[in-house]
């Protein structure tokens, strides 16, 4: 049932919609995410609602985040960043699948419920089940004292503002800033050195310029969707972090612009995908510098001698690019773990110009609502 939006008194500042407003409202959602949680002297994160003892902190043997929609997407970002930097296993559920499955836990598992409005029926379904079992469980959520936030045992605070576009764009950026903030808070509570901690530190205070930057795309994006709105089709490839970029802009495509959009691994596109790419089915890659890149490019050729135009998000000084893309749209650099946070930027836009070209309404697509708070 699509319940109506409450914009309450929430105004447009000067914006057409609310979805192109909270886009641009980024740089300053994600210094909001890490306001006072960043710790130099530590070279740690620190967060005030985790309710966690040190004991139990170092105890997690396996943390699973569970989610829907796109707070799935970040909980599958969230995967390669707690992996990788507090080499701590994940497992990323999804909220309407987790409830129903059963599935053994570990004693020492932490749950992580990840929402936007903290009102997601199977969201809180799940993590109601999980709690009964003697799971902890945690909410990292936007809307403050709503029911998942209550329902957990602690959490932490996305501060994004009300997030009025039913497609999610500034909640899941501060989700993914959130999620690269705790991998570091576990990591300094083990393997990671202090040096480490410092770097990551540095990182992360570099991204709201970077998303500013990413913003500057918009007039471009604009020419590249006036090119591709007619497509009924799309494919969005990316891998490592960039995986759950490509599913994340397929799903705004889908959810504003109803055009049918899948999201892969790039690699993954040879297993069937491909057979798909023709002259009228663009492919948007997720390409910036990094340890995939080139096995990207090669994916890329593939497109190209099948004859499917090909949309490439690459770094700012890549200079190869060109030669197989027919569109470039270029966002800053930054370290690998937080590319997500910045390349997914052209990806609401795109979804959000080529939706106005085809008269689609913005806000408040067909069929959806802002928050399923039924099963
Ligand atoms: C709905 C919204 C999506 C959102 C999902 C999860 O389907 O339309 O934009 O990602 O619910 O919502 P949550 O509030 O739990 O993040």
């Amino acid at each position: 049932r699509p319940l109506e939006v409450d914009t309450g008194d929430v105004s447009l500042n000067g914006f057409d919609h609310y979805m192109l407003k909270e886009i641009y409202e980024q740089p300053e959602s994600i210094r909001n995410a890490m306001r006072g949680r960043l710790d130099d002297q530590d070279a740690t994160a620190v967060f005030g609602g985790l309710n966690l003892t040190p004991q139990q902190l170092r105890s997690v043997e396996r943390i699973v985040l569970t989610g829907c929609g796109t707070s799935w997407h970040s909980a599958l970002v969230g995967e390669y960043l707690i992996e990788e930097l507090a080499r701590i296993p994940v497992s990323v559920e999804y909220a309407s699948e987790l409830r129903y499955r059963n599935p053994p836990m570990e004693n020492n598992t932490l749950v992580f419920g990840i929402t936007q409005s903290g009102e997601t029926a199977d969201t809180l379904a799940a993590l109601r089940e999980t709690k009964r079992k003697g799971h902890r469980t945690l909410a990292i959520c936007n809307v403050v004292a709503s029911s998942i936030a209550q329902a957990a045992d602690g959490g932490v605070y996305l501060h994004a503002g009300p997030e009025i576009g039913v497609a999610s764009t500034k909640a899941y950026t501060s989700q993914c800033c959130v999620l690269a903030m705790l991998a570091l808070y576990f990591g300094r509570t083990r393997h990671m050195s202090y040096e480490g901690g410092k770097r990551l530190i540095e990182e992360l205070r570099r991204l709201p310029a970077a998303v500013q930057q990413a913003l500057t795309t918009d007039e471009q994006v604009r020419d590249v969707a006036k090119k591709y709105c007619n497509a009924t089709n799309f494919l969005y490839l990316g891998r490592q972090y960039n995986f759950p970029t490509a599913l994340e802009g397929a799903l705004k495509l889908k959810e504003i612009s109803y055009i049918h959009a899948e999201g892969y691994p790039a690699a993954e596109m040879k297993h069937g995908p491909i057979a798909l790419v023709d002259k009228d089915t663009p492919s948007l890659f997720i390409v910036p510098r990094g340890t995939t890149h080139d096995k990207v490019m090669a994916n890329m050729e593939e497109v190209k001698a099948r004859g499917g135009p090909i949309i490439a998000v690459a770094s700012h000084d890549d200079p190869h690019i060109e030669a197989i893309a027919d569109d470039v749209i270029r966002v800053p650099s930054v370290q690998e773990f937080l590319q997500p946070i910045v390349t997914v930027v052209p990806l609401q836009l795109l979804s959000y110009h080529i939706a106005l070209l085809r008269g689609c309404d913005v806000d408040k697509p067909r069929n959806l609502a802002k928050s399923v708070t039924v099963e």
